[in-house]
C-alpha cells in the first residue's frame, strides 16, 4: 500500500520538448522524451498530490490521476505555467524548454530556390528564472543538462532563477539521462552540500526528488 504523504499538496510539473514552428510543414525541437516528468507525475499522483502535468508532445502515455494540459511551443507552455502558479506548492520544470523561437512564422510552405535560408531566431524567455522572481510559497524546482563543471554552473543556475532546488544532469554520459529510463543526478539546494542519487530508475528518482520536496 502505497504512502499517502503528498494528500492535500498540488504539484505542477512540465515535462518533454517544447515545438517551435517555421512554417506550416516544418518545426524545431529537441530530443526530451518526457520520462523523468512523467515519472515525477505519476509517483506524486500515486502519493497523493493533486498533480498538473503540462507537456509537450511525448511518446508517453498519460499518467493515471494527472491532469494534462498539452502544449506545443515555450510561449504555450509560459502561458500555461503561469496561469496554474499562484495555486500549486510543488513548482517542477522538467520541460527541455527551447531557448529560441523563430523570428516570423511563415503562413505558407518556404520554398526551396536553390539558395541558402537564414532563420531569424529570437531567444525565448527563461520562464523558470520568471517564476523564481514571483514565487511566494512555492517550492522551485529546475532541471539542469550540463556536460561540463557540473556543480559550478549547476549552483549558478540554482541562485539566479532563485530556486529551492536544482536537478543536475551529467549530458556527457549516454546511459542516462535524455530518452534514457534511468537517470543518475545530484540535487543541489541552497546553503546544503549536494547530495548524489545514484544509478537508479527515473521513478526511484522521482521518488527521492520527492522526499527531498517534503521536508524543505
Ligand atoms: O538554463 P538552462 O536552460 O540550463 O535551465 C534549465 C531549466 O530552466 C529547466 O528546468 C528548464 O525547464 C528551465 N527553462 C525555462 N525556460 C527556458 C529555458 C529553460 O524555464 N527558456
Amino acid at each position: 500500500e502505497q504512502k499517502q504523504d503528498l494528500n492535500g499538496i498540488n504539484v505542477l510539473i512540465t515535462a518533454g520538448p517544447t515545438v517551435e514552428e517555421i512554417d506550416p510543414v516544418r518545426y524545431l525541437t529537441n530530443r526530451s522524451s518526457g520520462k523523468m516528468g512523467y515519472s515525477l507525475a505519476q509517483e506524486a499522483a500515486d502519493r497523493g498530490a493533486n498533480v498538473t502535468l503540462i507537456s509537450g508532445p511525448t511518446k508517453l502515455a498519460h499518467p493515471t490521476n494527472v491532469t494534462v494540459i498539452d502544449i506545443m511551443s515555450a510561449k504555450d507552455l509560459q502561458q500555461k505555467v503561469e496561469s496554474k502558479f499562484a495555486q500549486n506548492d510543488f513548482v517542477i520544470m522538467a520541460a527541455a524548454v527551447s531557448d529560441f523561437h523563430v523570428k516570423t512564422i511563415a503562413d505558407q510552405k518556404i520554398k526551396k530556390n536553390g539558395k541558402n535560408l537564414q532563420l531569424d531566431l529570437v531567444a525565448n524567455p527563461d520562464i523558470l528564472a520568471g517564476l523564481g522572481r514571483i514565487k511566494v510559497h512555492q517550492r522551485l524546482v529546475g532541471f539542469a543538462a550540463e556536460t561540463q563543471n557540473l556543480l559550478e554552473n549547476g549552483n549558478k543556475k540554482l541562485k539566479e532563477k532563485n530556486l529551492d532546488m536544482l536537478v543536475l544532469n551529467d549530458v556527457s554520459r549516454s546511459d542516462i539521462g535524455f530518452n534514457s529510463s534511468e537517470n543518475e543526478v545530484r540535487l543541489l539546494q541552497p546553503e546544503k552540500e549536494p547530495k548524489l542519487l545514484k544509478k537508479n530508475t527515473k521513478e526511484n528518482i522521482a521518488n527521492e526528488i520527492l522526499d527531498q520536496l517534503l521536508i524543505l
